[in-house]
């Protein structure tokens, strides 16, 4: 029951129209976001804030579910509704971050292995309780000088497949993501081997813990050049790259692959996934899960400022719904033209700032 569960859940999680919004900041990371449009960072904003995002009329066109940070799957808005029955009633499934973040990896200089394990058992039995149907954990892999190291890589992969067993044991659909960083002036090619390798040991551990494909999803970047690399790849070459290195080493099983943006501009996040479905069929679904690409608009049309809460509905709704195109191949820039949100370049880049976690 539980089995038919996960997987009719992560299908419906990568529906055709619709992806995932990623609303999981810790509060130091969404601190970053605030800071940007010169909003403190109390707890009311940020309930208020996520409330705006989830209350977006017509959302679930196109959004499938809303990964949470454990403050917000426990919140209630003025009126005493917690923030998960609003999920529910527009249709959205609730989704919970249960990693604990990324630290240095002991004897690795530059390295990082994400915690949570501990004590994740019973903190999945909650989440279950507080509604969560499905959940994520996020390793990183830096590309540099002599990193990542196959250390690095096989103990973020052996700590991602202990968590999506533990998920899967309790009945909620692991995403599993692990994201190799934009950061740094590598090639795209550099990014296309460390991702294929990368992805290829996550598969093979979580074959080795017994994990069932069909009840996951994947989060992976895509393959693009380090931000800081003179030579930026086209969106054609981009879109390659990452299918090409997906075709390597994504199990056909797996029912769908939802990227993050990684610090991409929003438009161009849209731009590379709809490049990505053009180049289709795929054995799998292309989709997203984007934190910073969906909400870098609606949060600058916001501004703290309650009045503007329609307009930055709009400004989701808008970036939701390209993405929704882009599901298909349908994008294009038309699409922007005279929404307002045509600027996304010339908006302060949060995209290019802090990472999310
Ligand atoms: P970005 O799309 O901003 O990279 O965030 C997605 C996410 O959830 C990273 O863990």
């Amino acid at each position: 029951m539980a089995a038919q569960e996960m997987e009719m859940i992560a299908r419906a999680l990568v529906a055709p129209n619709k992806g995932i919004l990623a609303a999981d900041e810790s509060t130091g990371t969404i601190e970053k976001r605030f800071k940007n449009i010169n909003v403190p960072n109390t707890e009311e904003n940020r309930r208020d804030y996520r409330e705006l995002l989830f209350t977006t009329p017509d959302i679930s066109k196109f959004i499938s579910g809303v990964i949470l940070y454990d403050e917000t799957i426990r919140q209630k808005n003025k009126e005493g509704t917690p923030l998960v029955e609003i999920l529910k009633q527009q249709g959205l499934i609730p989704g919970i971050k249960v990693d604990k973040g990324a630290k240095p990896l002991a004897g690795f200089p530059g390295e990082k292995i994400t915690e949570g394990l501990d004590g994740l058992r019973a903190r999945f039995e909650e989440y279950y309780k507080l509604g969560a149907r499905f959940s994520k954990w996020r390793a990183v892999i830096t590309i540099g000088n002599g990193i990542p190291t196959l250390a690095c890589i096989k103990a973020n992969a052996h700590a991602l497949a202990c968590y999506a067993a533990l998920s899967q044991e309790a009945g909620i659909v692991p995403i599993v993501e692990p994201e190799v960083l934009m950061d740094g002036s590598h090639t795209l090619q550099r990014c296309a081997e460390v991702t294929e390798l990368t992805i290829r040991i996550v598969f093979e551990e979580l074959f080795m813990q017994r994990v069932v494909f069909e009840q996951m999803l994947l989060k992976p970047n895509m393959v693009t050049a380090g931000k800081d690399s003179p030579e930026q790849a086209s969106v054609s070459d981009v879109a390659k790259a990452t299918i090409r290195v997906l075709r390597h080493s994504v199990p056909a099983a797996v029912p769908g692959i939802v990227f993050l943006s990684g610090g991409q501009n929003d438009i161009l996040a849209t731009e590379h996934l709809n490049a990505m479905n053009q180049l289709g069929p795929h054995p799998w679904q292309l989709s997203f899960s984007y934190g910073r690409a969906l909400q870098d608009a609606p949060l600058h049309a916001w501004l703290g400022n309650p009045s503007n809460r329609a307009t930055a509905q709009q400004a989701f709704l808008h970036r939701a719904e390209c993405n929704g195109m882009a599901r298909s191949g349908k994008y294009s820039e038309q699409l922007e033209a005279g929404s307002g949100n045509g600027q996304a370049t010339a908006r302060k880049p949060i995209v290019a700032s802090a990472s999310q976690d």
